[in-house]
């Protein structure tokens, strides 16, 4: 039996990412950003798009919600089918990583083994895990798709948070909290990554 690919080989070019970087003035890598639905994810990720984008940087936005409506629309919300559209986003990132592009991935990607398999995916250093800690209450309070409601009625089942877990990363680059005092703004919150991502030369 042949599963999958077989008698395949790998292709090189000249123009490699090395040079890709040059052109671009920046270091190809993944702003993975996880959180519960109506932790912000989406917001940062534009505000860090956009921050970076008035900046001359190159950036790409992979939203697991907008992935969904495409290349991932034949994956549910079951365990297996989380995962399916983890790996795929991972292998997605890899690439425009790879592509020297600063990729921001926005998706709920509730399960720290996933997240785990998509770090292992990218040269160290590369993937910058950004975990968007907002209690359950206040992202449930926020609603903005009217999600929670429908789930906490029965109406959607497997609603991360309420009957399916969200595991929060227990070592990751960068935590943003929203609680209590401790509220910026989403222009505030993109700052702090991207002076993450100035210290550590990806703008150059
Ligand atoms: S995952 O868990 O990483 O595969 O999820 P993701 O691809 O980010 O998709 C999350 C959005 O899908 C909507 N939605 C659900 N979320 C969680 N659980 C269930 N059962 C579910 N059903 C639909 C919801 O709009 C999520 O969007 P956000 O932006 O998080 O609110």
């Amino acid at each position: 039996d042949t599963i999958g690919s077989t008698n395949i080989t790998w292709h090189e070019c000249p123009v490699d990412k090395l040079a890709r970087q040059e052109l671009l003035q920046q270091k190809g890598c993944v702003i993975w950003i996880t959180g519960l639905s109506g932790s912000g994810r989406s917001t940062l990720a534009c505000a860090l798009s956009r921050g970076l984008h008035s900046r001359g940087k190159l950036t790409y936005i992979l939203n697991g919600d907008n992935v969904r409506h495409g290349l991932n629309s034949d994956l549910s919300f079951t365990a297996k089918d989380r995962e399916e559209n983890n790996r795929r986003i991972g292998e997605m990132v890899k690439l425009f990583a790879d592509a020297g592009i600063i990729c921001i991935a926005s998706l709920i990607s509730p399960y720290r083994k996933d997240r785990t398999t998509c770090r292992a995916l990218l040269p160290k250093g590369a993937f910058i895990e950004v975990f968007m800690d907002v209690p359950l209450q206040i992202c449930e309070a926020r609603d903005p798709k009217g999600l929670y409601k429908l789930a906490r009625a029965g109406k959607i089942k497997g609603f991360t948070g309420i009957d399916d877990p969200y595991e929060p990363p227990l070592d990751c680059e960068i935590v943003l909290q929203q609680k209590g005092r401790d509220c910026s703004s989403p222009h505030e919150l993109a700052e702090k990554v991207i002076l993450y991502l100035e210290e550590r030369g990806y703008l150059e």
